[in-house]
């Protein structure tokens, strides 16, 4: 049976399962499983009763023919070492790992590989998995993997070259946001009488209204903003500030994060 793999039951590996099953994109009897832990293992097994548990990477590669190794990126090569030797060749591999190369990864293994770089929100269907293809990737492979993270959000096709920037926003982002959630509510806590939960509440609602907002009417940002920025009001001092402090502010943050992201893996 053409079984898909999945190495790493943690954060990313348990969401994907979760996702591919919930969506129905695979049956249990198509996913086999394998992580470094016994314990991980055995939540894998309890929650998705009748699923593939793989004891070694080993043995799950010669089970599968799509696998995706869902391990840290300092992990990877590892994995890699064990699982090629028992490959046909024809398999189709799919990284989650940030900075690991589709070089790197060709050099491993010669057959079909793909970058995928998924998101935390994947686990609630939305944000968009970004990715990237190797040279030797054929149609059916290609289409196989970006069907199966189309059914845990969007997919977005990028180039390598584009990735690192692309992460940041895609990934990242919701880590971002969350921090500018948690910096609103504070504010509006420190400046009022409203407790910082009662101020979280508000700020994360609001977060979501807003992107709903947008997605739905289709305005641009910049159209919002007018509209809730009338000359001389509120919003408009608001939104001022932010203007002159945020692209500074923003530009630092991303190169920093760029500079981290040309060091993770090695
Ligand atoms: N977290 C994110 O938002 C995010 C987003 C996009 C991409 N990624 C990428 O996804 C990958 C996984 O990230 P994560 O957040 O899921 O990390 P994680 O929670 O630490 O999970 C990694 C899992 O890998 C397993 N593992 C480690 N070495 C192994 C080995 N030799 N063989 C089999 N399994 C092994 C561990 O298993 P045990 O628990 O069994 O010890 C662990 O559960 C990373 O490469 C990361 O760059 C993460």
């Amino acid at each position: 049976m053409d079984h898909v793999g999945i190495i790493g039951y943690g954060h990313m590996g348990s969401m994907l399962v979760s996702g591919f099953l919930a969506s129905g994109v695979l049956r249990i009897d198509e996913v086999v499983v394998a992580s470094r832990s016994r314990g991980s293992l055995d939540a894998c097994a309890a929650a998705w009763p009748g699923i593939g548990i793989a004891a070694t990477n080993a043995e799950l590669a010669r089970r599968c023919r799509l696998i995706i190794i869902a391990v840290r990126p300092q992990e990877i090569r590892g994995v890699l070492n064990e699982i090629v030797p028992v490959m046909d060749g024809d398999e189709h591999i799919v990284s989650l790992a940030a900075g690991i190369s589709l070089e790197e990864l060709e050099a491993a293994f010669t057959g079909s590989v793909t970058r995928a770089v998924p998101t935390v929100t994947s686990e609630v269907g939305q944000g968009t998995t970004l990715i990237c293809h190797g040279r030797q990737i054929g149609m059916n492979d290609a289409l196989r993997a970006e069907g199966l993270f189309s059914a845990v959000g969007d997919v977005a096709l990028v180039g390598e070259e584009d990735l690192p920037a692309a992460t940041l926003l895609s990934s990242c982002g919701p880590g971002l946001l969350a921090a500018v959630i948690e910096e609103l509510a504070g504010a509006t806590a420190r400046a009022s009488g409203l407790s910082p939960d009662r101020a979280l509440l508000l700020a994360t609602e609001m977060v979501t209204a807003t992107a709903a907002y947008l997605k739905e009417t289709g305005e641009a940002p910049s159209d919002l903003i007018r509209r809730v920025a009338t000359g001389g009001g509120i919003t408009e001092v608001g939104v001022q500030g932010l203007r002159e402090r945020l692209p500074g502010v923003l530009d630092e943050v991303f190169a920093a994060m760029l500079e981290r992201s040309d060091t993770v893996g090695k």
